[in-house]
């Protein structure tokens, strides 16, 4: 699929974006593992969460889905997974793989987890390893999918620093201690998104998280509940960009995650010039939301502090293009993670917008931007959904069409992308892959 993206002035007005992503898998999967069941209300029913969906009916978990953003889970207890039938598929979803071997690691039959081309080259060993250390035994191509999890281990909690600032790594080994002896102490190089530790507290299970540092008892059951999933900030950035761009009225995001760990591209945008004020501030659960007001900004380029990184992890395409249309030079520092994602996202970014007429120099952990015109034409997405949807946003403030190649992964994170676009006024159409 392609979208072609004309300059539009912005209509503004009320949006309301899918379920947060990161929440939406988390929920699915420690309903399944939970005692009783649960009801999930505000489910991303994107590709990556119905992986998730699939692999747990796969073990045999009963999820009734009255809705397609409703469902109930009937959970088996932390013991009562089956034996799939065949592989599990991953799709696109690193955080459904890493997240899985953390709770397959932990049963007592063996599995394999699978995805597709772009999870295949995603680095697994930074779950692997500390998996292994605690008892775990798991195959990879060498640190890559597909991953085989063998079953009936006995595990330990351990001690463990991580190295790389990830919340898939955390919430991976913080699932597989709930299977394991001991007490664990993880310790984050940098706090990253917390929503595994509050789902977790919501269903009785005791943890202490002291700053970067967290402690789990291992061997705790978990107990039902009922969770609502906000809006997801990471799909709420694209359309605060394009009100922040657009030069028509104001535009309100309603209910979005405001969970501390997330929301680094507000106060990235807002040094940028951006005027985004957050009202009606309330909780879902344990997580903050809020309705987020845009009005359209003059964007000036800054230096990005590299503190701030992996509380914004998934919105460096997007900041890219507000680079791209901000006066002056933006440098990106400690960005290097964004190699590793769907895409290697300092590359896609920077060979696309330079397609479109911006100047753009990276090096191996960064980048540095400098605003400008940013011309019509046509750049490649490589299957990045959010890399597609950032490029779309760039069409919206450029001087011609632009037309952004391979973009159906939008499917994974953000459905329904195209017709919020056009809610607020943006002239996109899609077609088949030109
Ligand atoms: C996620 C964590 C982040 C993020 C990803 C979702 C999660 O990845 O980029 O989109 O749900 O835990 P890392 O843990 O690799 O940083």
């Amino acid at each position: 699929m392609h979208f072609r993206v004309q300059p539009s002035t912005l209509a503004g007005g009320n949006v309301v974006v899918p379920g947060d992503k990161s929440i939406s898998h988390r929920a699915l999967m420690l309903a399944a593992i939970a005692e009783g069941s649960s009801q999930i209300s505000g489910f991303l029913a994107g590709e990556d969460c119905l992986c998730t969906l699939a692999a747990v009916r796969a073990m045999g978990v009963n999820v009734d889905t009255p809705g397609d953003t409703t469902l109930t889970v009937h959970g088996v207890g932390l013991q009562g997974l089956q034996r799939p039938s065949g592989p599990l598929d991953m799709g696109n979803s690193g955080t459904a793989m890493r997240l899985f071997a953390g709770v397959l690691c932990g049963q007592t039959f063996g599995s394999r987890l699978v995805g597709d081309a772009s999870l295949s080259q995603r680095p697994m060993g930074r779950v692997i390893k500390p998996l292994e250390t605690m008892g775990a035994r798991i195959l990879s191509q060498d640190g890559k999918p597909p991953l085989t999890v063998h079953g009936g281990r006995p595990l330990h909690c351990i001690d463990y620093e991580l190295p790389v600032a990830s919340a898939q790594v955390k919430s991976a080994l913080l699932l597989a201690s709930l299977y394991a002896d001991g007490k664990a102490t993880l310790t984050e190089p940098a706090v990253t998104r917390d929503h595994t530790e509050r789902m977790l507290q919501s269903m009785g299970v005791k943890l202490e998280v002291r700053g970067r540092r967290i402690e789990i008892e291992g061997r705790q059951k978990l107990q039902a509940a009922d969770i609502r999933v906000p809006a997801d900030l990471s799909s709420a950035a694209f359309l605060i960009l394009a009100g922040l761009l657009g030069r028509g009225a104001d535009m309100i995001v309603k209910g979005v995650g405001t969970n501390p760990t997330r929301t680094g591209v507000i106060d990235v945008l807002r040094q940028m010039g951006g005027r985004i004020e957050s009202a009606r501030e309330r909780r879902l659960g344990r997580e903050p939301v809020a309705d987020l007001h845009v009005s359209p900004s003059e964007l000036h380029g800054i230096d990005v502090d590299p503190a701030i990184v992996p509380l914004a992890i998934d919105e460096f395409p997007l900041l890219f293009v507000a680079a791209a249309l901000a006066k002056g030079t933006t440098t990106f520092e400690g960005i290097g993670e964004l190699r590793v994602k769907e895409s290697d996202r300092i590359a896609t970014m920077a060979r696309g917008l330079r397609a479109l007429g911006i100047a753009v120099s990276e090096t191996a952990e960064g980048a540095s931007v400098t605003g400008g015109r940013i011309e019509g034409g046509t750049v490649d997405s490589c299957g990045d959904h959010r890399v597609a949807m950032a490029f779309a946003i760039a069409g919206t403030a450029a001087q011609a069409p632009v037309t952004i190649l391979n973009t159906s992964a939008v499917a994974t994170s953000f459905p329904g992308f195209v017709d919020s676009l056009r809610s607020v006024g943006v002239d996109i159409v899609t077609g088949d892959q030109p």
